[in-house]
């Protein structure tokens, strides 16, 4: 059985295979979906037909049955191990108790304060070497109440519960989120009936085709932005039971991510954001940005990890306490956005 970093390992340079590769299979998307309506196309190119045909020798497809992740009776023993472990773990009982609907929400608690924690210090070391320079002042907040933000992968909807309810206010903030799932009712009517909540859109679709960029773009303008400060993904596929196919997937969700924040040319090494060049990213300058991602050591790690350096003053990788020690789950967090100085 051939798997994906088999395939990818074959090329000299994995990461524009990885790319390339993953931005023809979000063309052969089957379904977009938006909040109101749901629509079925299957396109049928010889292009289209050859990814189908690696994409099955990827997953195990093809002409001979093959199982991926073991046999149906281990994979029953290790969901009743993910199940027990679940119902012991104290984050998901805090969750259940204080009605959140995922326990993602303490790792973004803990993400903000870490984030603001590594700014400060990176701020005391700028203005030292300044020599005090007060013009040199950049926000080490990751959330001001005014703020727009941008919630990829938020269903079902820890994130967004703690940025609509405890960061963003109604005077001004702005809150987008994104997810091919629906949100959890009851976090949506409990942010809707919110008088101090900011103004709130959730889109369901897959963020990275361009019917659901168009929506984030038209709920921008509606709403008389140019831009957004904050860009936040917690976006991971259904895990394949491969751990590097996993990582590689979600390292290609952060690429389309930072390609939506900072222009679809930021990973091309030549390109220096708030050079004179045309920018076509919705970051705005001095924004930040937050990807999950799963340290896997690969090419592509290390191509994310540049293409945030040179776009961004600051960045770092942070492993909150509520993500499980043995995972390989980290966040990128990139801060002091280089680009769009126009807006
Ligand atoms: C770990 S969950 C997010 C949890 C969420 N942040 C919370 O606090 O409840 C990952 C989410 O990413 C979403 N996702 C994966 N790929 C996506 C894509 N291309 N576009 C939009 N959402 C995506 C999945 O549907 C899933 O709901």
């Amino acid at each position: 059985m051939m798997l994906y970093h088999d395939v990818v390992s074959m090329f000299p340079c994995t990461s524009l295979v990885s790319r390339s590769f993953h931005r023809q299979v979000d063309q052969m998307m089957f379904w977009t979906a938006s909040s109101r309506n749901l629509t079925c196309f299957a396109p049928i190119t010889n292009a289209m037909q050859m990814q189908q045909r690696l994409l099955s020798s990827f997953s195990g497809g093809g002409s001979k049955k093959k199982v991926l992740a073991g046999s149906k009776k281990k994979r029953t023993q290790s969901s009743t191990k993910w199940t027990q472990r679940h119902e012991k773990d104290p984050y998901v009982k805090r969750a259940r108790a204080q009605g959140s609907p995922s326990r993602a929400i303490f790792k973004l608690e803990e993400l903000e304060i870490m984030a603001t924690s590594f700014m400060k210090q990176k701020m005391k070391k700028k203005r030292s070497r300044n020599d005090g320079n007060k013009s040199q002042q950049i926000r080490t907040d990751f959330f001001l109440p005014q703020s727009t933000v941008l919630d990829l992968g938020a269903a079902p909807g820890g994130w967004t519960k703690y940025v609509a309810e405890k960061r963003l206010n109604s005077n001004g903030g702005l809150l987008i989120s994104v997810d091919l799932l629906q949100l959890d009712d009851r976090t949506v009517m409990a942010i809707e009936r919110d008088a101090d909540a900011p103004d709130f859109h959730f889109i369901q679709g897959d963020f990275t085709t361009d019917g659901i960029k168009t929506e984030i773009l038209d709920l921008l303008s509606m709403s008389n932005r140019n831009g957004v400060q904050v860009i936040i993904s917690d976006m991971a596929e259904n895990f394949s039971g491969d751990s590097l196919t996993d990582a590689l997937k979600t390292l290609n969700l952060c690429e389309d991510a930072l390609m939506l924040a900072a222009g679809s040319s930021c990973f091309d090494e030549q390109y220096v954001s708030g050079s004179n060049r045309e920018e076509d990213g919705i970051l705005k300058h001095g924004g930040t940005f937050l990807c999950k991602y799963f340290a896997c050591g690969q090419e592509n790690e290390k191509d994310l990890k540049e293409a945030i350096n040179r776009h961004f003053e600051f960045s770092t990788s942070l492993k909150p306490k509520a993500s499980r020690k043995e995972s390989a789950e980290l966040f990128l967090f990139a801060s002091g956005y280089r680009g769009n100085k126009s807006m």
